[in-house]
């Protein structure tokens, strides 16, 4: 089991209201899990927990058998750094550095610029970027700094990669690649991926679907790897805030 959320919870602003309440779900390795809902519903909040990004206010988020929340600052930062590649929603490029330094940046961080620079021109080729590692990123549309912020995220080969609405901003086609691109990582280098999408066709790609609802887990639409497997995410009893939006 890699990924294992127990009972999580998320209070933010003030008053602290809850954005994410009693949420248990459980990410396989391997697996390719989406996760959708209305916009509020939690969906960021929920991945920054899962992939260490930020802390959960109540239960805990265990990963490859290790709680998050005893884990010391230095732990953190090594784990994010090796194992969580993160494709962030409005993607976060540095603007003053070209595409190939944007890719390498993790690798910068670790000391290992240099050894990651062959693998990291793969990745544009593997993206179609071949030929625009110079360029800045307002000289590249929007798929094509979509797929560099995938090339950035998988640069130190991490183990899972969350990926936010990485189609949100993306036409068809280019929405298509890039969860052509996502599943390509996780069959071929067997990269755990979960990815929060509007999209229920995207999401319909995945091995099993989530649904998150005010701040809560929904019922699996459907779950392929799940049924697989004899298990679906349960749904919770409906909880009644009178919304979030
Ligand atoms: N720092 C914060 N302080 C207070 N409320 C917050 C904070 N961050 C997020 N929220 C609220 O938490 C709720 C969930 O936010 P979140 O970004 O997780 O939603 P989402 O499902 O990703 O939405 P979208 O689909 O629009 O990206 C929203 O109602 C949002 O306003
Ligand atoms: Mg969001």
């Amino acid at each position: 089991m890699a990924i294992i959320a127990r009972s999580i919870g998320k209070r933010l602003g003030e008053p602290p209201s809850d954005i994410l309440s009693g949420v248990s779900m459980e990410v396989r390795d391997r697996e390719f899990l989406s996760i959708t809902g209305r916009s509020g519903s939690g969906k960021s909040t929920l991945l920054y927990l899962l992939s260490s990004l930020d802390t959960v206010s109540s239960g805990a988020v265990e990963i490859d058998g290790q709680d998050l929340g005893a884990m010391s600052p230095e732990e953190l930062c090594f784990f994010r750094n090796r194992q969580v590649g993160f494709v962030f929603q409005f993607h976060y490029l540095l603007s003053e550095l070209s595409a190939i330094e944007n890719v390498l940046m993790p690798a910068r961080k670790a000391g290992e610029e240099e050894t990651r620079r062959a693998y990291a021109f793969n990745l544009l080729e593997e993206f179609g970027l071949a030929g625009k590692s110079d360029r800045l990123p307002r000289e590249l549309s929007g798929g094509e700094l979509q797929r560099l912020a995938i090339a950035r995220s998988l640069i130190m080969r991490p183990k899972y990669l969350f990926a936010d609405e990485p189609t949100g901003s993306l036409d068809t086609a280019n929405g298509e690649l890039v969860v052509g691109i996502l599943r390509r990582i996780n069959q071929r280098d067997g990269t755990t991926v979960l990815m929060v999408t509007h999209d229920s066709g995207f999401a319909a790609a995945a091995d099993r679907q989530i649904r998150l609802a005010d701040g809560r887990l929904g019922e699996a639409d459907t779950s392929v790897g799940a049924s697989a497997n004899g298990r679906t995410d349960r749904s919770v009893a409906p909880h009644d805030r009178g919304g979030s939006l």
